[in-house]
């Protein structure tokens, strides 16, 4: 790299969203970001959720900028700068294929960057945004600077640093990060529990019901409950490291009605901490709270669950059902949210995965 030189390289990459069946909520070391219990999620078909984020370094360049959905935001987080320092500090020697242009591995501690991304779909809504967000930043950055994983989970670990949930979207199918229990989160990590191709005909349904921004995020939000709700404690003690080890079971034996229950009851307990938290936070909105009746209804109805529900934190919901019963769900659906003028009611299948728009309140 010779200075005075104009030149530009830059790479492209793409990162799924993923939602949690058995939910991260609360950190016992904010600046590792490191959880208080396990969870387990499922990675969402990148066609439909993903982030893509374009990354460009020059010797023009006089400051790390990044654009988010058109906007520029601040880089002044340390969540970003943390991303940044430790994929710099692997990068290696790399000869860019479309300009030629060599940059060394010490070039890169020096070379800022302009970073462009765009999510499509909601952002800071509860479709973890910041999951696949962080998780298509370090892995773009990889690709840029060169780094190759020294061990399984390399990235995933500084994805982490992002947004905890970040961790677990540099893997398809389900996911688990275990909490691990040293103090510097060197056994935090995330690991594949079933490749994608594992459960071929689980159903995942998007529900967008609103695209608003929350008004808590979820990094502040689980500061407070972790500092005011005494049932935070109890889940992450006593109910989480069971449900993990069933969720597993369900999963690898494809039990559809243990993960429907197991599913529906962590999201329900997810969002009783956040009622316990002081003061309450409130992620579920009524369009949610319908959503959840139709789905309980039916299973309540058949006797067994036919679908499950589940909630990040904020009201737009992820409903799981088998391919037999994907139809039935959908009529469900769409008795209850007739397509009515001003309101969007669409549903479109990429591979399994069905996005609806539903009113949003
Ligand atoms: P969500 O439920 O969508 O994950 P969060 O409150 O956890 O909401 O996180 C939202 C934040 O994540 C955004 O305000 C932004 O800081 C970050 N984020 C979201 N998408 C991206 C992205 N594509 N690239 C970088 N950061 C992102
Ligand atoms: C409800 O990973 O967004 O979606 O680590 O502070 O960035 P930070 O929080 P984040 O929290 C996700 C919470 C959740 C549950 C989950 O994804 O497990
Ligand atoms: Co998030």
């Amino acid at each position: 790299m010779g200075s005075g030189e104009a030149w530009v390289v830059m790479r492209t990459g793409r990162a799924p969203s993923n939602i949690a069946v058995i939910k991260y909520w609360g950190k016992r070391d904010e600046k590792l970001i490191l959880p208080v219990n396990s969870s387990i999620s499922v990675t969402l078909n990148p066609d439909d959720l993903s982030a893509t984020t374009t990354i460009a370094a020059s010797p023009a360049f006089v400051a790390d900028r990044l654009w988010l959905n058109g906007k520029e935001v601040s880089m002044e987080s340390q969540r970003y700068k943390n991303c940044l320092r430790e994929i710099r500090e692997r990068a290696n020697d790399v000869v860019d294929e479309q300009t030629g242009v060599h940059i060394k591995r010490e070039d890169w501690l020096k070379l800022k960057l302009h970073i462009v991304s765009e999510n499509n779909f909601p952002t800071a809504a509860g479709l973890a945004s910041s999951a696949a967000g962080f998780a298509c930043l370090v892995y773009t950055l990889a690709q840029l600077m060169g780094v190759n994983e020294r061990y399984q989970g390399e990235l995933s670990a500084i994805a982490r640093l992002g947004s905890g949930s970040a961790c677990r979207s540099l893997d398809g199918g389900f996911v688990k990060w275990d909490m691990g229990q040293k103090e510097d989160g060197a056994d935090s990590i995330a690991v594949q529990i079933a490749n994608e191709t594992h459960w071929k005909d689980l159903v995942i349904f998007i529900a967008v019901v609103s695209s608003r921004q929350k008004e808590v995020s979820s990094t502040s939000g689980m500061q407070e409950t972790v500092q005011t709700s005494p049932f935070l404690h109890f889940r992450a003690k006593d109910v989480v490291p069971k449900r993990i080890k069933e969720m597993e079971d369900a999963v690898a034996r494809h039990d559809f009605s243990s993960f429907a229950r197991i599913t529906c009851a962590d999201s329900n307990q997810f969002h009783a901490t956040c009622l316990d938290t002081s003061p309450p936070i409130f992620y579920l909105n009524d369009t949610s709270k319908r959503l959840i009746g139709l789905v309980e209804r039916w299973n309540t109805q058949e006797g067994s669950p036919q679908a499950a529900y589940t909630f990040d934190a904020g009201p737009n919901a992820v409903l799981f059902t088998t391919e037999s019963n994907s139809s039935l769900l959908l009529q469900r659906l769409l008795f209850q949210f007739p397509p009515a003028p001003g309101v969007v009611l669409s549903s479109y299948v990429v591979g399994d995965l069905k996005t609806l728009e539903l009113a949003g309140i």
